[in-house]
């Protein structure tokens, strides 16, 4: 995968509260293209599996259920420099630190619960959007 790609998940309260729509107008409006999109439910499995580097972390056991409790929404975005310019976009982990104008800032409610999230490397770009997509479900 180019390295211009990043991964993303709109996570169940997000999903819940109805504000996948707005949460992907803002996506596009800060210039990202959808090249992969669908709404899933991850088992606890899948979900452990996919937050594995966290396992060792105190929230790990809370993170795994959250995000298996409900659909989320998982894309592969693209756009330059997109996993920097993702992570500015969604903001702060903590919404209390977000800044305005953040995904984050807008939609989150706390640390755990905070709206989406967004790869932190290239590399985990990848791996996350290969965890989520097969490639005929990649467009482009
Ligand atoms: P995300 O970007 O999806 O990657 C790891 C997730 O762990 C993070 O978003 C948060 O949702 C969650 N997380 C990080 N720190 C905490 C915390 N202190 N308590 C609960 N969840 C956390």
């Amino acid at each position: 995968m180019a390295t211009n790609r990043t991964f993303t998940m709109i996570k169940p309260e997000a999903v819940a509260k109805g504000y996948t729509g707005k949460i992907t107008d803002m996506i596009i409006e800060a210039g990202f293209t959808i090249k992969a999109m669908k709404l899933k439910q991850l088992s606890k499995e899948a979900a452990g599996e996919f937050y594995a580097v966290h396992s060792e972390r105190p929230f790990y056991g809370e993170l795994v259920d959250y995000m298996s409790g409900g659909p989320i929404v998982a894309m592969i975005l693209e756009k330059d420099n997109a996993v920097a310019d993702f992570r500015a976009l969604i903001g702060a982990t903590d919404p209390a630190e977000a800044a305005e104008g953040t995904i984050r800032k807008a939609y989150a409610t706390s640390k755990g619960e905070n709206a989406v999230h967004g790869s932190d490397s290239d590399e985990n770009a990848e791996i996350e959007s290969n965890f989520h997509f097969s490639a005929e479900e990649i467009v482009g």
